[in-house]
């Protein structure tokens, strides 16, 4: 999500940081910043909120030169977008510097202890902890900058690139990974690090990548690599024959390509700091809605009212059959530029939860308002921090699904269902709706999706002869119906969107068994069919709806359970995802049928990323 770049050699550092910040820009922004080590032995930190003209105009007043440095371009996961906020963090006496993607999860304890003991918080920052236990660390002996580094990630908990440079220890950059990515470059008499390869690539095209709890300590002339208890290793570089662009899109051939394969991740995100493991079993904890359980606004919630637009709305409705199962509250989940026109009955006792992942769709934020000013407490949910719904709202959860570039939402429609289904839990805990037992086992088969998601994503891969005349057949069809019934349902509409966005083939998604009342008259030979029917209370009758489908001679394409053995007899092709509870199922489903819109929007020669009349965000009514 943040971008890092960092160079050691003997050429002036600030217009390498520059460029390669600038090569990371598709990422997104919210501030950047580069700190040097000068001649003088000095540590120069700039540092500007906004876009990387920002900091380019702060620095045009007084370029820092050195050639040690580090750069940052920050994307807030933890405290608002700001000069204050942006990387990188120095310690309190200003001799150490770092800069850090990811999440630091037991921050706030680190922190408390860190003040208790004398030193001062300059940012709001999860970040800025890692400087002072790295000034702790060298202040009580740790003989380099490295060892001092990995002692203090020795104590955090959560996900990180990091990298930092210290003037006491000159010459050196260390870098170190957990569930971030981090690379090392290797130049003649020069060493880089990224976060990412295309803030080096026009340097170098030899790249270690670190590994999980790996640390890379780099001079200009040699990279020691080690884990966190500094036993050392080495690992030969490869060679990157990308050129930049497909660089950027980390060798996919286009970003939603890519983002469909990000997934997993990002629902490993979205559960980071939420949810965590005991001794009994998974725990969930949301500490962002603390400050909104202690005003007292949830006492009287009766009833709750979702609103947002398109796959937001999807992922919504999945929301609504989570939080009525689990915590059998009411939901009316509403169109938002329906909801705004349709005298909404609403007031104290319906808590709105309002999705847009990127914060800023005029018509969800009009409905949101609507609903505040006549007494409803707001939860929002969305990707982007800061942005506009986060003024509206009294609580926000964050998707923490990284930057999604391609218009199509793919990573943000499985991190706002999680998410979702996280408040679900954690209302239905609350108000006693849930049993313990329940409420464990459902955490645990969400913690279990991003590698469930990471074995669909081989096998849809594997299935390719399958999959091509699955893709072949859409292709060439002028319309296509989805169905699906219970959570099959939301998942029909989302792929029947995927599908009309990027492919620009009619699609249709019914509830299964509305066919007969209507729909079904569409049907023939021509007009194939994709049916929802992974394992649920509903599946017999799913199949029902698909034979009679079949009697009208409309070819079918399925979704089901690894080792249904029966849907053979009933489609002519399938896509199969692991077994996974009906409610958790569209996660693994969406996988499938997002590989699928995208294989015939490939046949169909359509521009994916960026498909015609559409917006990422939709700031008009
Ligand atoms: C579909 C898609 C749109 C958005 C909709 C709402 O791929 O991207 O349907 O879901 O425009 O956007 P947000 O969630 O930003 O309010």
């Amino acid at each position: 999500m943040c971008g890092i770049v960092g160079y050691v050699g003997p050429k002036n550092a600030t217009p390498i940081l520059l460029d390669g910040l600038a090569r990371l820009e598709y990422r997104g922004y919210d501030s950047a910043g580069i700190a040097v080590v000068s001649a003088a032995g000095d540590l120069e930190v700039r540092k500007a909120a906004g876009k990387l003209q920002n900091l380019r105009t702060a620095l045009a007043v007084a370029e820092p030169a050195g050639q040690v440095g580090i750069g940052h371009t920050r994307w807030a996961t933890h405290g608002r977008p700001s000069d204050g906020n942006a990387h990188p963090h120095v310690d309190c006496g200003g001799d150490v510097t770092v800069v850090h993607n990811g999440i630091i999860e037991n921050y706030a304890e680190l922190r408390d202890e860190l003040i208790a003991t004398g030193h001062h918080f300059a940012s709001e920052t999860d970040t800025e902890v890692l400087a002072h236990l790295i000034e702790d660390a060298l202040a009580s002996g740790a003989p380099s900058l490295a060892e001092a580094t990995r002692r203090s990630l020795r104590r955090v908990t959560g996900s990180y690139a990091i990298v930092a440079v210290s003037k006491r220890d000159p010459g050196h950059i260390v870098g170190a990974r957990l569930n971030g990515p981090l690379i090392v470059g290797l130049g003649e008499g020069e060493n880089f690090i990224a976060s990412d390869i295309p803030a080096i690539l026009r340097h170098t095209r030899e790249v270690v990548v670190l590994d999980e709890g790996e640390v890379a300590d780099v001079t200009s002339t040699a990279v020691t690599l080690t884990d966190l208890d500094g036993r050392e290793f080495t690992r030969a570089p490869m060679h990157v024959e990308w050129d930049l662009e497909a660089a950027e899109k980390g060798g996919y051939p286009h970003y939603f390509v890519k983002e469909i394969h990000e997934q997993p991740h990002a629902v490993r995100r979205a559960l980071l700091g939420r949810v965590s493991e005991g001794a009994s079993g998974p725990s969930l904890r949301l500490a962002e809605l603390d400050r909104l359980v202690a005003s007292g606004a949830l006492d009287g919630v009766r009833r709750i009212a979702i609103l947002g637009c398109g796959t937001s709305v999807h992922a919504g409705m999945l929301g609504k059959y989570a939080i009525e199962r689990w915590a059998r509250i009411p939901v009316e989940v509403s169109i938002a530029s329906e909801y705004r026109y349709a005298d909404p009955i609403v007031g104290p006792d319906t808590l709105c939860v309002a999705i847009t992942q990127s914060g800023e769709t005029a018509d969800t934020l009009a409905a949101t308002r609507l609903a505040r000013e006549l007494g409803a407490p707001v939860i929002a949910v969305t990707n982007i921090v800061g942005s506009a719904i986060t003024r509206v709202a009294d609580a926000v959860l964050y998707l923490q699904a990284g930057p999604e570039i391609s218009v199509t939402a793919t990573k943000t429609f499985v991190t706002t269902t999680t998410t979702l289904y996280l408040l679900a839990l954690w209302l239905g805990q609350r108000n006693g709706a849930l049993a313990e037992a329940e409420a464990r086992a459902a955490l645990a088969a969400l913690v279990a999706v991003p590698g469930q998601m990471e074995r669909v994503l081989a096998t849809t891969a594997a299935a390719s002869a399958t999959f091509d005349t699955m893709a072949s057949l859409l292709a060439k069809s002028q319309s296509c119906m989805f169905i699906g019934r219970g959570a099959g349902f939301p998942l029909a509409l989302e792929g029947a969107l995927k599908l009309k966005e990027i492919s620009y083939v009619h699609a249709e998604a019914y509830p299964a068994g509305e066919l007969k009342h209507g729909p079904i008259a569409l049907l023939d030979a021509d007009v194939p069919l994709v049916a929802m029917a992974p394992a649920s209370k509903t599946y017999e009758k799913v199949i029902s709806n698909v034979q009679e489908v079949r009697a009208r001679d409309a070819k079918v394409i399925a979704i089901a359970t690894e080792g249904d053995t029966n849907i053979a007899r009933h489609a002519d092709a399938t896509l199969s995802i692991p077994r996974m509870p009906e409610l958790l199922a569209p996660l693994l489903g969406i996988i499938p049928l997002q590989l699928l819109s995208y294989e015939v929007a490939l046949r169909r020669g359509c521009n994916i990323d960026q498909p015609r009349n559409l917006a990422k965000s939709v700031t008009v009514e």
